[in-house]
């Protein structure tokens, strides 16, 4: 990767304990994020290529990614995740945090909360929290429930490629349809 240094400032190691020290003083609110995202965007420039390291994983939409750090019943887990070109995500929700910054490529994020008061099982209002294209070093978050819906996708024609950091064990909770303004809960699998 052209822009990617390989000279090593910044760790998988040392960001680990970073998100750790943040999470433990701050707890995971926006203000802990916004210190979380900081941090991901340092080890995307200075934590060398990201993309080789760690070990290999299988991504939900296909593409093969690397986790960089993932422990049985952790706190969160990292990794390195790619997005395709003109297939966006679904609508969904996690059941925790997120925050991602953008190593290579474009991507179209958007963040949305739920504004029903979560009474009418299957039904659902959102409402756009932020939305917009990512390059790389750009960091985005979604936060635990309410504000946890989002959609991503590849602008351009390749993939994009994301340092990844989820909270818990990174699972969906709901899956979204906009037009009808309901949900229903997530298959069980990653990110
Ligand atoms: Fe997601």
């Amino acid at each position: 990767m052209a822009t990617q240094s390989e000279k090593i400032t910044y760790s998988v190691d040392e960001f680990v304990f970073d998100v750790k020290d943040i999470i433990g003083q701050q707890s995971t609110g926006p203000r802990a994020l916004d210190a979380i995202g900081s941090n991901l965007r340092r080890l995307v420039m200075e934590g060398g290529d990201l993309t080789k390291q760690g070990v290999e994983a299988e991504s939900s939409v296909g593409l093969p990614g690397r986790w960089l750090h993932r422990v049985p019943g952790g706190d969160f887990q990292l990794s390195v995740t790619y997005f395709p070109p003109d297939k966006p995500t679904p609508v969904h929700s996690h059941n925790r945090w997120g925050v991602e910054c953008v190593i290579d490529g474009e991507e179209r994020f958007t963040v949305w909360e739920r504004i029903d008061d979560q009474g009418s099982a299957g039904k659902a209002e959102l409402k756009v929290v932020s939305d917009g294209v990512m390059t790389r070093g750009d960091v985005r978050a979604w936060y635990d429930p309410p504000k946890n819906v989002h959609r991503q996708w590849a602008q351009g024609d390749k993939p994009v490629c994301l340092a990844l950091l989820m909270g818990g064990d990174g699972s969906r909770q709901h899956i979204f349809d906009l037009d009808k303004g309901t949900y229903e809960d997530a298959p069980a699998r990653p990110s």
